[in-house]
């Protein structure tokens, strides 16, 4: 959700700025732009839609050695040139990532002292009010100081100033900013992977500190004092930013689950935490996360006895406070960046309950944010759909919750050693369902344009996520719903020929879900299940097989099918599947 990349050093700046961008991609965008120092002038170059509109009219040779780009997801306005970043006021031109909350009162402000709006942001209100500021301070430093006191919100900027033509500024409050140092120059942006093909080493920016970055020389400061920081480098490498011969990063990804249970696995005895003294537990996440959440719900409280509840975490961040204490909090979070979830964990902190991040991304916001983390072994993930980062979260709940049964003996160690050499078997049983042939299914059900998943239990979760799969990518209008649920409303949706994708691991609910099937075949449903358990073969028409698994292990296997499912129907209707409409990779506001 909206991308930074900034540059200034020897080499020339716009095609770094729009490599920059493109590898920014990914978060998800509706319009991009640039602007960049020539001849000691400010020049702005901005485009809608997609980065390659933007290129046709950026021309690189140009002689620049500093600029900033931004890719932005609309939010104030919608996504027109207008309203595109950087924005331009008096001797400030910038890019934002976040929101500015007080823009209404500052820009009441800007209005009174003669200032004037070409656009619906609140980015350009905080360009007018660094450059009101600026004019009293005449230093950027301390003007950025006094802003950090002025703006209230999140926010990551880049910055331009006329009268610094060999600096660029960032400064940063809850939103993520890196500052990037080569050889070659300096860079800031949104995340390492942007300028990887740069370099790899970087300064974390930290909320409320300042970055005076110049071709050689970068000076931090915080509260008026020049500090120093900590040079960091990233782990991976350029191959993060390529589909490696796939048609998509989504297909990729899926085919790296494999490893990423191998890795999940390899990494299962360094976790450091153990839960047995916490009574209960309650996992705030968003999207696909709390599916992953409801999967964790359905084990730790079968096999581990300790009550769960999961909540969207949009929603238990404004619910009165009550949780009580001995609870532990479990975000689950891919990017480690989402507001809400962030938001989330910071309530329950601030109010003496424990923490614990389920993250992947390494020193993201919500990994410092919480008392302890245990980082998922995903890797960078590209395309917007998680799969392999949600199957990471999986994975690391249920090895969660299967030791902290064995902890507190409610499983044997036979069960328990059974169980994890199931877990060795998962990135075989997964390969083969990779494997399959999932393109046949899709033609079936590609011109639908309602298909509903049902479950029961731990199946329920299961079919939410297959169901948030095939809609966000393939824009059919998917519902997931309880199976028992279905008669008291639903089931009127169903028609002739509705396809109805049923998940069915759960051997005690199985019968039950097999009549709520026959229920809707009656009806006219046409009915694809999803199982390893034997069923009777009038109560569908087809079957995708699944390996055999454990109540810990057969989420995994359910999901992969799906996913796979998702992605080829997205295919056969010819949409973005990478970049689907709408949506970002990381939820940087609420
Ligand atoms: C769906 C998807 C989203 C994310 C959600 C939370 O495929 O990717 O639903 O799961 O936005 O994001 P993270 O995990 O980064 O907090």
């Amino acid at each position: 959700m909206c991308g930074i990349i900034g540059y200034v050093g020897k080499k020339k700046a716009l095609p770094i700025l729009i490599e920059g961008l493109k590898a920014l991609e990914y978060r998800g965008y509706d319009s991009a732009g640039i602007a960049y120092l020539k001849n000691n002038t400010i020049e702005m170059v901005k485009s809608i839609g997609r980065i390659s509109n933007l290129e046709e009219k950026v021309i690189e040779t140009e002689d620049s050695y500093m600029g900033i780009g931004h890719t932005r997801w609309a939010t104030h306005g919608k996504p027109t040139e207008n309203n595109a970043h950087p924005h331009h006021v008096g001797k400030i031109t910038l890019v934002h990532n976040g929101i500015i909350e007080n823009y209404k009162e500052l820009k009441e402000e800007c209005l009174a002292k003669g200032y004037t709006f070409q656009s619906d942001t609140d980015t350009e209100v905080a360009a007018a009010m660094i450059d009101m500021v600026y004019r009293e301070e005449k230093d950027m430093q301390k003007t950025l100081q006094k802003i950090n006191k002025i703006l209230e919100g999140s926010y990551a900027l880049g910055i331009l100033c006329e009268d610094d033509t060999d600096t660029l500024y960032a400064v940063r409050k809850d939103s993520p900013l890196i500052v990037g140092t080569s050889t070659t120059g300096n860079y800031i942006a949104s995340d390492v992977p942007a300028i990887i093909k740069e370099t790899k080493v970087y300064y974390l920016l930290e909320p409320n500190e300042i970055a005076e970055i110049k071709e050689s020389e970068i000076h931090f400061y915080k509260e008026g004092k020049e500090i120093e920081k900590e040079k960091k480098e990233y782990e991976g490498d350029a191959s993060v930013r390529d589909k490696m011969g796939y048609a998509h990063f989504m297909l990729k990804e899926m085919h790296e689950e494999t490893d990423v249970i191998q890795n999940t696995l390899q990494a299962f005895p360094t976790f450091d935490a153990s839960l047995t003294s916490y009574k209960k537990i309650q996992i705030v996440s968003c999207g696909s996360a709390f599916h992953a959440g409801l999967v964790a719900k359905s084990l730790f409280e079968k096999y581990a006895k300790v009550p769960v509840e999961v909540t969207i975490a949009s929603e238990y961040r404004y619910a009165p406070f009550l949780t009580e204490k001995n609870t532990l909090v479990i975000g689950v979070s891919q990017s480690g960046e989402t507001a809400d979830t962030l938001a989330a964990l910071k309530l329950a902190k601030e109010n003496g309950i424990d923490t614990l991040g389920i993250v992947n991304v390494k020193e993201s916001s919500i990994a410092r944010e919480v008392d302890k983390v245990i980082y998922t072994v995903a890797g960078p993930e590209i395309a917007v759909a998680t799969t392999k980062a949600y199957l990471a979260q999986v994975t690391t709940l249920s090895l969660l919750a299967l030791s902290l049964a064995y902890e507190k003996d409610n499983i044997t160690k036979e069960e328990y050693d059974t169980i994890m050499h199931d877990f060795s078997l998962l990135p075989t049983k997964v390969k083969e369902l990779l494997n399959k042939n999932y393109k046949e299914i899709a033609e079936k059900i590609y011109q639908k344009e309602d298909i509903f998943y049902l479950g029961r239990g731990v199946d329920y979760a299961l079919a939410m996520e297959g169901s948030l799969k095939l809609k966000e990518i393939s824009y059919i209008h998917a519902e997931a719903y309880a199976a028992g649920e279905l008669k008291h409303g639903t089931i009127s949706l169903i028609e002739k020929g509705t396809p109805v994708i049923s998940v069915i691991t759960d051997t005690n609910l199985k019968e039950k879900i097999v009549s709520n099937n026959k229920e809707v075949h009656a009806r006219g449903a046409y009915i694809l299940v999803i199982t390893n358990t034997d069923i009777p073969e009038e109560s569908y028409d087809l079957k995708i097989e699944l390996p055999e698994g454990n109540p810990f292990t057969n989420p995994v296997l359910a999901v992969v099918p799906m996913q796979m499912l998702g992605y080829e129907v997205a295919l056969l209707r010819k949409c973005d599947i990478d970049k689907p409409k709408n949506l970002a990779k990381s939820v940087t506001v609420e």
